[in-house]
This record gives structure tokens, sequence and C-alpha cells, in this order.
């Protein structure tokens, strides 16, 4: 019996040392010491035993069940403790981690001219309008009084999405859309997509243009160029040089188109340099417009105008290729 509580004894403080969590460790417990455990049955058992073993088992019995139960205790305590450091590095939020920025968007460079060139013309009383990119060839062309078989059409290299159906080629074909919608006077500028077939450092198949046109009585030329004149101080600078010069669009008569002379230092050489930019047409609404637009052109006169905004960012950014506008490179377009 002795040895039997000894065995037992070395047994059971074996598997409190080897117990590697909670759940092992407490069904040690129950094993020995629980109401059917191997130390309780020997406990029981001992009223069979002589009063002289009864008396020497029954304390060497209670000593070893306290023992065990001490031993249980710290090993428990050692077991919570690893479990919680545990727990503790697993939930580990480090602090002094950076916070993660959210990417913010911007105006793309050709919108931001856009909106500039915008305001200053609606801060005179134009209205802004808007047509279709996709366009018959009639307002693309015929209602602006370039038939079929004019040269003038030459210089669109056009693309054709059915027969009579075009990209626009420029922003004029609105003109004679909001001539047809309202009778005069009007005052609109129309910026949009425009498209012709070519591509080079400054030409891109789809480009940015802005339309004006103002119809009332007794609008002259001088009307045109207080107004242009206004549009380019404000944009480029009060003492920006500008030069008029003599040109031919079948829709004006008479026509114009407008250079400043930009004057930039050139990056790679540091050399300052200026030279003349085209950077509008502009002219006198052709009667002929008026009469499909049936406008009285007797009583009536106005001036049409189509700037390049591709062309004015370029200038005001001096970017030297307009192939940098349109393709989408972040390295570029986060410069502005
Ligand atoms: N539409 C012309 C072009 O794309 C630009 C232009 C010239 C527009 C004269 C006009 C104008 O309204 O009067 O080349």
């Amino acid at each position: 019996m002795k040895e039997r509580l000894e065995s037992l004894g070395s047994e059971a403080l074996a598997k409190i040392e080897q117990a590697a969590d909670l759940k092992t460790l407490d069904a040690v417990r129950v094993a020995y010491l629980g109401r059917k455990g191997k130390l309780t049955a020997i406990l029981r058992g001992l009223g069979q035993a002589s009063p002289d073993e009864r008396r020497e088992i029954g304390q060497r019995a209670n000593v070893l069940k306290e023992e065990l139960g001490k031993r249980l205790d710290a090993r428990k305590e050692t077991l919570e403790a690893a479990a919680q450091q545990q727990q503790a590095q697993s939930e580990f939020v480090d602090l002094t981690l950076p916070g993660r920025c959210p990417r913010a968007g911007s105006m793309h460079v050709i919108n931001q001219i856009c909106d500039e060139i915008v305001d200053i013309f609606t801060q005179m009383g134009f209205q802004v309008a808007v047509g279709p990119d996709v366009e018959t060839e009639y307002y693309n062309f015929d209602a602006l009084n370039t038939p079929d078989d004019h040269p003038a059409r030459d210089s669109h290299d056009t693309f054709f999405v059915k027969p009579g159906v075009v990209l626009r080629t420029q922003t004029s074909p609105v003109q004679m859309r909001v001539m047809e919608q309202t009778p005069p006077p009007v005052a609109v500028v129309v910026p949009g997509r425009v498209y012709r077939v070519d591509l080079d450092a400054t030409h891109s198949p789809m480009f940015v243009q802005m339309e004006g046109l103002l119809v009332d009585k007794n609008i002259t030329f001088a009307d045109l160029k207080g107004t242009l004149m206004h549009f380019i101080y404000t944009f480029f600078g009060k003492n920006t040089q500008v030069r008029f010069r003599p040109h031919f669009f079948p829709f004006t008569e008479p026509s114009a188109e407008v250079d400043i002379l930009w004057t930039a230092r050139d990056r790679h050489t540091g050399e300052v340099k200026s030279k003349w930019l085209e950077i509008l047409g502009c002219g006198m609404v052709h009667p002929e417009v008026f009469r499909y637009a049936s406008y009285d052109y007797e009583a009536y006169s106005g001036y049409a105008f189509g700037l390049g905004i591709d062309r004015i960012a370029m200038v005001r950014h001096a970017i030297s290729s307009i192939t940098h506008l349109y393709e989408n490179d972040l390295r570029f377009l986060e410069q502005f």
C-alpha cells in the first residue's frame, strides 16, 4: 500500500510537470484528486486497513494530497502566464507604425486650363454650351459653309464613323446647334474634345478645343479683338505681345489667326528664346452660316473663335510634346 502510494505520487508529479496546457493539467487533477481519482480511491480504501497502517498511510496520503494540490496550483499559474503572454503577442498592435495616406487625385492639367479659360469668358457674360463628339457631316462641315468639294476639308483628316457621320474635327459645329436652338443674341463658349487623323509632337488624334460664338446687333471685328485681347492679357499676362494674322476659314469672313510671342528659357541650354505661337483662329461669322441658322444676317452680325486648349496648356507649362498630355503617366500628371 505504501509503495503504491509512493509510485502514485511520483507518477502524478511527473504528469503535472509534463502538462503543456491548462486542459491537460485539469485532466491530471481529476485523475488523481477528483472524486473518482486514484489518490481519493486510496484514501477511501483506508477503512479496510489496520489501525497502524491507517494512521501512517493516512498521514502520508494527506501530505501527498496537499503537495499535489500545491504543484497543480503552481503549474497552473505558470501555464496561465504563458497563455496570457501568447495572447498578448498575437494581439499586439504596433502603435508606432506610420498611418497609410490615401492617394489624393487631382484634376487633369487640360481640365485645369480649360476651367480657367471658361471662367474668363463666363465672367464676360458668355454661357457654356456643349455638343456631341460623334457628329453629322452636315454640322461638322456643310452647315459651316464647307461643302463636299471645299478645299478646307483637306486640312481636316477626318475619322468617319459611317457615311455622313464623323468624329467632330472641331467644336465649330456646336455654333450651328446653338443658333438652331436660340434666337439672337447669343454668347457661348464650347469646350470639348475633337478628333483628327494626325499624330506627331504637336498633333494628337484627340485634342481639346474651345469654341466661342457671339451674335448681336452691331458686332464688329473690334469687339472680337477686344474680347480676345482681354482673354489673352488675363490668361498670359498684361505684357503679352499679340499678332492677328489674316487667315482663311470657310465659316468666317474676314478670318484671322492669333499668335502670341512666347518667351521661355530653354530647359537644357538655359538660353532665353522668343517665338510666335498660334493659339487660336477667329473671324466674323460668314453670312452663309447665318443663312443655315435662319438668322437675319442683315440685322445681326457676330464673331467666332476657336482656341486650342492643348496648345495653350503646352505654352503655359512649357510641355514639349502633346502626347504627354494623353499618355496618363502619373509621373507627368502629378506635376500640375
Ligand atoms: N474650327 C477651327 C479649327 O479647328 C478653329 C476656328 C477658326 C474656329 C475660326 C472658329 C473660327 O470659330 O471663327 O481649325
